[in-house]
């Protein structure tokens, strides 16, 4: 702590001058020789999360950087800034919120949570799930509901969508699911045009209840429900979910069709709230429960594991080795899993909206950079594409390697297959391949010398390159509980050590109101005060639309 209460800055710290060096050191270091001269490694540095099992050995790692890493943790306070968290205190203080997240995980397994603004959200989910399934709830015409379209955007929108893509293969859905997020109005009339009217249940999901796209789109919903249907009260179709009820209510949603979910429940941790109706709605509240309860395993996981063992918040703390003392700023999400195809959206938004800030919670500017560029896709898909540069580009980026050991739906050795490239691409990420191994192998296959020496130059593979693989048994709901709250705490691990405040989104927020501002100025082709290339392309617009 400085004099005026401040925390001090954690780049003049003791353990980030240590971890400047050992970095240099660990940098003569491969990770192949590390393996090779400890046989106990890879389950030194593996274990049990939850749900999960976590091998972290394949990184540039030792328990003397580990040790240094957590001094640098305490350092910034991570200790105790996860004891004020779980204890409901405003650690998101540029809003004077708490974010408490393990309460709302909680309920899953014990049906209480502690905080009766959480139980009630839950029991008014679960009392609006059962109508619907029983069809006490039915649409204007009287006809049950088939099918849900979730509009949302962001948190109000990843989250559920990943689950019911990740979840479709836990019984068929009770409901069908369809996601509606971008203003981009081809995204609604490409929903409108496949739904039936008459048996489809609307989610207006929004934390603020003033998103812009999430407006528009339910407004046009509405709009073409009152056509289809040729009738003015189609409000039976309609549920809300939000922290600001009376401005649904002004919307047009029915009271009782409102599900309040508490102010201090950030967009992109949403999905444990009752933002998650989407889901229970598909594939039914026991499901959605079970998803808290994996994510809650966690929780107890993390509150009771001595630091320099705890998983997450290790993943965490490597996250802020690499990204200041190896220089990379870039981390792949490759989830050998279809199912999981859409984590690393889900997760571009839960880091990058999180970890993108360059002040601290003081406000003061850091001297070193926090966050990472979070991309992938799904295996095997990112092998036919930039794997290539994950493998022989110039810039080393560390990769999750995400997969289930059995497949909801196996055919032949297909899902084994899936799994060969899985471990396969870390391994060769680590290990490489040497130019000369090459030469001498072209050269037994019986090409020339001066070739074999030329295209063996291309063909080597650096190797060392850090990795981590997560493996749950199959993708349950728990299971992805576990992976989803496992990603939480590491975020949260390095933001906290860091020193910033991972829960608000001051830019995101400056970009909402300068859409609506320039919504005018598209209107009249001109705007004030925008800078002569804004004012070109006003203008392009206001002479197409004559
Ligand atoms: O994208 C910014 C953001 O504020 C996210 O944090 C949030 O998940 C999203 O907008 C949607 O906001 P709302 O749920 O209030 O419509």
């Amino acid at each position: 702590m400085t004099q005026d209460g401040n925390q001090a800055p954690l780049n003049h710290s003791q353990a980030w001058q240590g971890l400047d060096q050992l970095a240099k050191d660990a940098a003569a270091i491969s990770l192949s020789s590390r393996f090779a001269s400890d046989p106990e490694r890879a389950q030194r540095f593996s274990g049990e999360v939850g749900n999960l099992f976590v091998d972290y050995s394949k990184h540039h790692l030792d328990s003397h950087i580990l040790d240094t890493l957590c001094a640098l943790a305490e350092a910034g306070g991570l200790a105790s800034k996860l004891a004020a968290l779980r204890q409901g205190a405003p650690v998101n203080n540029t809003e004077d919120r708490k974010a408490c997240y393990p309460t709302l995980r909680r309920w899953g397994k014990e049906h209480a949570s502690g905080d009766p603004a959480i139980d009630t959200m839950y029991q008014t989910m679960q009392r609006l799930v059962t109508e619907v399934h029983s069809g006490t709830r039915r649409g204007a015409t009287g006809k049950a509901f088939t099918d849900v379209v979730n509009i949302g955007i962001g948190g109000s929108d990843f989250g559920p969508r990943l689950l019911c893509d990740a979840l479709s293969n836990h019984g068929s859905s009770k409901l069908k699911p369809h996601f509606a997020a971008n203003i981009d109005p081809s995204v609604i009339t490409d929903i409108l045009g496949v739904i039936p009217a008459e048996t489809t249940l609307f989610l207006v999901a929004s934390k603020s209840f003033g998103t812009q796209e999430t407006r528009a789109n339910a407004e046009a919903a509405m709009h073409w429900l009152r056509e289809t249907l040729g009738q003015e009260d189609i409000s039976a179709h309609f549920m809300a979910v939000t922290s600001k009820p009376e401005a649904a209510a002004r919307f047009g949603i029915t009271p009782d069709q409102i599900l309040a979910v508490p102010e201090w429940v950030g967009g992109r941790f949403s999905v444990w709230s009752g933002f998650g109706l989407a889901v229970a709605l598909s594939y039914g509240m026991p499901a959605f429960e079970a998803f808290l309860e994996g994510g809650y395993a966690v929780d107890q996981y993390v509150a009771e594991t001595p630091m320099a063992e705890n998983i997450p918040l290790l993943l965490g703390l490597l996250d802020v080795w690499y990204r200041n003392f190896w220089g990379y700023t870039s981390h792949a999400i490759l989830p050998y899993e279809h199912r999981l195809g859409l984590l690393p959206t889900y997760l571009q938004q839960l880091f990058m909206e999180s970890a993108g800030k360059s002040v601290d919670q003081d406000g003061n500017r850091l001297g070193f950079g926090t966050g990472n560029v979070i991309w992938g896709t799904e295996g095997t898909n990112g092998q036919h594409s930039f794997h290539q540069l994950l493998h022989q580009g110039g810039d080393a980026i560390p990769c999750d390697f995400i997969a289930a050991l059995t497949s909801y739906n196996p055919i032949g050795d297909q899902h084994q297959a899936l799994l060969a490239n899985c471990f396969g691409q870390s391994l060769v990420l680590m290990s490489g391949q040497s130019s000369a191994e090459i030469e001498a192998d072209l050269l037994a296959q019986g090409s020339p010398a001066d070739e074999a020496a030329s295209l063996a130059r291309h063909k080597a593979m650096l190797g060392n390159r850090p990795s981590t693989t997560i493996l749950m048994d199959k993708l349950s709901p728990a299971a992805l509980g576990s992976l989803i709250a496992l990603y939480e705490y590491r975020l949260i691990a390095a933001s906290f050590t860091w020193n910033i405040n991972p829960f608000d989104q001051w830019g995101v927020e400056r970009g909402k109101q300068i859409s609506q501002l320039l919504m005018a100025g598209l209107a009249n082709g001109e705007a004030d005060n925008v800078d002569s290339s804004t004012a070109q392309l006003l203008a392009r617009y206001a002479k197409a639309q004559k």
